[in-house]
C-alpha cells in the first residue's frame, strides 16, 4: 500500500466504509451523528424519527418499520473538513448476511461499534469474520459510555482475544456513566470533555501538553484525574501503540470510546478515518489489478434495489466506482452484454435525498436507474472486458416452494420472482419438471418480506409453502458430464435466473452420490456473480 503512487486529490479524500454492530450497539444513533457532522442533515432525529420508528432515513418499507429492523443497504455520502465520506449501509439483521458479505466487497474499511456493557456480541463477531476474510481495515467505536460500561481493559481484552486483533486505543475514557466525563484523546494529546446539555454538540477539545499539564485539573477532579494518568500508563506499556501500517493491513484495530447519542467521540472517529484512510484500494478482476488512479472509469455493480421510491417503478444499481472520474452522460461499456450504455442520470445518495451525480471519482458509490439490465457483479468500463472478482452468491439454507393464491397471477408472479432473484434478494429456481418456483433464501425472515413485496409492489397475494427439497447446488463441470447428469436426475434438476443448472435434493447422501457418479462434475455451494 505505501508503495503506492499518490492519488490524484479528488480519490485521495474519498473514505468509502460501512458499519457493523450487533443490534442495538448504536449503529443508527452514530450514522445519524455523521450525517449531521457532514451536514447532510439539519438536525438529529431526522434519521430515526424517535420512538415511533427507530431507522434510518434510507429505510423505506412498511415492513422494516413494523419490525424495526433495516433490511436493505443503502449508501449516503457527506463531506467533513477536508474528506468525502461514503458511507454503506449494511443490514444489520442476521437474516440478511449474504447482503451485507456483498455490502462488504464495496467497502474499503469497516467502523466496529460495540455496547460498552456487552463488548463484542454474535453479530459484531460475524461481520468481523467477513471482514477479516478480505483484512479491511477496521476502526472500533466503544459506544455508551455514558452509561454503565465494563473496565476499559477488560474490554480491550475481550477484543483482543474474541477477534484475535491488536487493539491500540486512539482514546482512553475518564470516569463513566453517569461520571463519564470524556476521553483523552491519546494521539493528539488533547483533553476531549463531553456537554450532556446539548446532544447535539461537538464536544469541546482542550489541547494540553502530556498528563502533568496543570491544565487538566481545571477540567478533571483529582480522583478521576489520577485514575486516568495510572490508566493510560498501563495501557501505554501493555496495549500496542497505534500504528498506520498493521491499521491498514487489517492487523490492528484503534479504538475510540464514546456516547453517540451524546454526539460524543463521534468527531474523533471520523477524523480517524479521514487522518488513517484508508484511501480508495485496488482491486481485483479476473484479468488484472485495477488501480484507482488509473485513467479510465470502471466499477462494478454490488447491489441492486427495486422499487426504492415506489411512485418510480424503478431499479437501482449501487456501483462501486473503482477507478478514473466519472461525469454525468458518460457513455460506458456494459461487459455482461457488450454493450455500451449511456449513464444519464447517475445518483449520489445525500441522506435521504437522491441527487443527481454530476461527477464523480474512484471510490464513489452511485445509483444508476435502470430497467433490469444491471445485475449484481456486472462490470462497467470504457471498453476493457474486466470481472471484478470475490462478490460471491451463496447457496441459500432454506427452500420453499411459492404460488399465488390466484391461479391467474402465475404469470405475473414469475416476473416478480425473476426481479427479486436478479435484485439479490433471493435465489429462484425453475425445476425441470413440473411448474411453479422454489425460492431460496439465507434466512427464513426472508421469506415473509418477499411474500410483503411481492403484494406491496406487484399486487400479487403469494403464498409460502414446504418445499421437498432442502438444498441447492450449481452444477459444474464438463458439457457432456453434466448433460448425462441431467437425462438421469430430472427430478433434481432446476434452472436459476441466469439458466444456470442447479440441483436440488433433500439428501447430503445424494450431493455425495452426484459426486462420486459423475466425473467431471461438481456441486458447489457458491457462484461467483460475474
Ligand atoms: P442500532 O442501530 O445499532 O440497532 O442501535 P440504535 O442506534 O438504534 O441504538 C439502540 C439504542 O441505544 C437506542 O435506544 C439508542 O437511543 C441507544 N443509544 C445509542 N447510543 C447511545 C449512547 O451513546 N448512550 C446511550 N445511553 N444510549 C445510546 P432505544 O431506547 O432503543 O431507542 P430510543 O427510544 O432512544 O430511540
Amino acid at each position: 500500500m505505501s508503495n503506492r503512487p499518490a492519488l490524484p486529490p479528488e480519490i485521495a479524500r474519498r473514505r468509502t466504509f460501512a458499519i457493523i454492530s450487533h443490534p442495538d450497539a448504536g449503529k443508527t444513533t452514530l450514522t445519524e451523528k455523521f450525517l449531521l457532522f457532514g451536514g447532510a442533515i439539519q438536525m438529529a432525529g431526522q434519521v430515526r424519527a424517535k420512538g415511533e420508528a427507530r431507522r434510518t432515513r434510507s429505510d423505506f418499507m412498511k415492513l422494516e418499520q413494523d419490525r424495526g429492523i433495516s433490511v436493505s443497504a443503502s449508501a449516503m455520502s457527506f463531506e467533513y473538513r477536508d474528506f468525502r465520506y461514503n458511507l454503506v449501509d449494511t443490514p444489520g439483521h442476521s437474516d440478511f448476511s449474504e447482503d451485507t458479505y456483498r455490502t462488504l466487497t464495496a467497502v474499503d474499511a469497516a467502523i466496529m461499534v460495540i455496547d460498552g456493557a456487552k463488548g463484542v456480541e454474535s453479530q459484531t463477531r460475524k461481520l468481523f469474520e467477513v471482514c477479516r476474510l478480505r483484512d479491511l481495515p477496521i476502526l472500533t467505536f466503544c459506544n455508551k459510555m455514558d452509561r454503565e460500561s465494563r473496565d476499559t481493559f477488560e474490554i480491550i481484552d475481550e477484543i483482543q482475544e474474541n477477534l484475535a486483533i491488536d487493539v491500540a486505543p486512539a482514546s482512553w475514557p475518564i470516569g463513566m456513566g453517569r461520571e463519564f466525563l470524556g476521553c483523552y484523546d491519546m494521539l493528539h494529546d488533547r483533553l476531549e470533555l463531553m456537554d450532556r446539555a446539548d446532544r447535539n454538540k461537538v464536544a469541546e477539545s482542550i489541547k494540553i501538553s502530556g498528563l502533568d499539564d496543570p491544565k487538566l485539573a481545571e477540567h478533571v477532579p483529582a480522583d478521576m484525574l489520577e485514575k486516568l494518568r495510572e490508566e493510560v500508563e498501563m495501557a501505554r506499556e501493555l496495549l500496542p501503540a497505534f500504528d498506520r501500517q498493521s491499521f491498514l493491513e487489517g492487523h490492528l484495530t484503534p479504538i475510540w470510546f464514546g456516547s453517540a447519542i451524546n454526539s460524543f467521540g463521534v468527531k474523533e472517529l471520523m477524523d480517524g478515518i479521514g487522518e488513517f484512510g484508508p484511501e480508495p484500494e485496488v482491486f481485483k478482476t479476473a484479468e488484472r489489478d485495477v488501480a484507482p488512479e488509473e485513467k479510465k472509469v470502471s466499477g462494478f455493480v454490488f447491489k441492486v434495489q427495486a422499487n426504492m421510491d415506489p411512485k418510480h417503478r424503478d431499479r437501482v444499481a449501487f456501483v462501486r466506482l473503482v477507478s478514473g472520474h466519472f461525469t454525468r452522460g458518460q457513455k460506458l461499456f456494459h461487459v455482461r452484454s457488450k454493450k455500451p450504455m449511456a449513464v444519464s442520470n447517475p445518483v449520489l445518495f445525500l441522506a435521504a435525498d437522491r441527487e443527481l451525480a454530476e461527477e464523480a471519482w474512484g471510490g464513489d458509490i452511485i445509483g444508476i436507474p435502470n430497467h433490469g439490465q444491471l445485475r449484481i457483479g456486472d462490470a462497467l468500463t470504457e471498453g476493457e472486458s474486466l470481472r471484478f472478482t470475490g462478490i460471491p452468491s451463496f447457496a441459500p439454507e432454506l427452500l420453499q416452494s411459492v404460488r399465488a393464491t390466484d391461479p391467474m397471477k402465475g404469470k405475473h408472479l414469475e416476473k416478480a420472482l425473476m426481479q427479486f432473484a436478479e435484485e439479490g434478494a433471493a435465489k429462484v429456481f425453475k425445476p425441470a419438471i413440473g411448474s411453479g418456483f422454489i425460492v431460496g433464501v439465507v434466512g427464513a425472515l426472508q421469506f415473509d418480506v418477499l411474500a410483503s413485496r411481492i403484494e406491496l409492489e406487484y399486487g400479487i397475494p403469494v403464498r409460502f409453502e414446504t418445499s421437498q427439497f432442502t438444498s441447492a447446488r450449481w452444477v459444474q463441470g464438463d458439457k457432456a458430464a453434466v448433460e448425462k447428469l441431467l437425462n438421469a436426475n430430472k427430478q433434481h434438476i432446476s434452472y436459476d435466473h441466469d439458466g444456470d443448472v442447479v440441483f436440488l435434493t433433500r439428501l447430503q447422501w445424494d450431493i455425495d452420490r452426484v459426486e462420486r457418479d459423475y466425473e467431471g462434475v461438481t456441486l458447489s455451494a457458491t457462484k461467483e456473480m460475474m
